[in-house]
């Protein structure tokens, strides 16, 4: 038997029934291959290919630009390293609003091309019509509620979600809609820790936070932000556990200075 079939793959099921035994849920994104590959074999339960990489990656400033064709590329990467962890690819922004027929065959193109377990797409009511389509070809669906980047030309800032009453309570029937409709998972992002907390209770499908409190089934965070890579992005949520950017820096000064000084290659890094 090969090391592949000995490892217990992470499935939608095993996300509730983590819900249920009260076990969180860690979630991290990854793009590329070699990210994907460390990230998987440290442990995490869950990988979204975000459209965060539209920042991360590509340097844009949101994640709008971001195409549907790139976000297989990455999707794909992705994939050919894990080996426990369920992959979910986010929809593009353009891909699933407003045109359900147009959502399906984003979703069938991302579940064909990448071999992803899931996609996520950001919005409630709004888009319902279209998660129930996706849903309808036996693609499973994230929902992702709260600060929701793709429209952050409707609100104009990043600022934290649902702070008033009607608010809240929108994103609360949106988070029950989704699941009656058959998510089987949100995320929620930067909303009140008591509405977190809340939601996660009324909710028996797993909800998973970003900036969204403690009381959630589990949380995620942008895996180039937890290593430290990207240094300009400090909100209260995000927790650091390296500097890379200052690991990498110095690494690639030293092979540099190296070159220079004609230390690197020693007679024996050469042939
Ligand atoms: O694209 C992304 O990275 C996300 C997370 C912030 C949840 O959607």
């Amino acid at each position: 038997m090969s090391i592949h079939n000995e490892i217990r793959r992470v499935t939608t099921h095993r996300l509730s029934e983590m819900k249920l035994r009260g076990e969180k849920i860690s979630m991290l994104t990854a793009y590329d291959y070699s990210m994907a590959q460390l990230v998987d074999e440290a442990g995490i339960d869950v990988i979204l290919v975000g459209d965060s990489a539209s920042n991360v990656m590509a340097g844009h400033t949101t994640t709008l630009p971001i195409t549907l064709n790139e976000m297989i590329y990455h999707g794909a990467s992705v994939v050919r390293a894990v080996n426990r962890a369920l992959v979910v690819v986010d929809l593009p922004f353009g891909t699933y609003q407003g045109n359900s027929r147009e959502a399906l065959h984003s979703a069938i193109r991302i579940m064909k091309e990448t071999a992803a377990d899931a996609v996520k797409l950001e919005g409630g009511e709004e888009v319902l019509e279209s998660v129930k389509r996706i849903l309808s070809a036996g693609i499973p669906v994230m929902g992702h509620l709260g600060l929701m980047p793709q429209s952050i030309h409707k609100f104009g800032t990043y600022t934290v979600r649902a702070k008033e009453e009607a608010e809240a309570e929108k994103l609360l029937k949106d988070s029950l809609l989704l699941e009656d409709a058959g998510c089987f998972g949100i995320v929620l992002e930067k909303i009140p820790a008591s509405l977190g907390e809340k939601v996660a209770q009324e909710l028996k499908i797993p909800v998973i936070g970003i900036g969204a409190g403690g009381g959630v089934d589990g949380q995620v965070l942008v895996l180039h932000d937890v290593l430290g890579i990207t240094q300009q992005f400090s909100p209260r949520f995000l927790r650091r556990y390296h500097n890379l950017a200052a690991e990498i820096k110095g690494a690639v000064g030293n092979y540099i200075n190296d070159v220079k000084s004609r230390d690197f290659p020693n007679e024996k890094e050469q042939y």
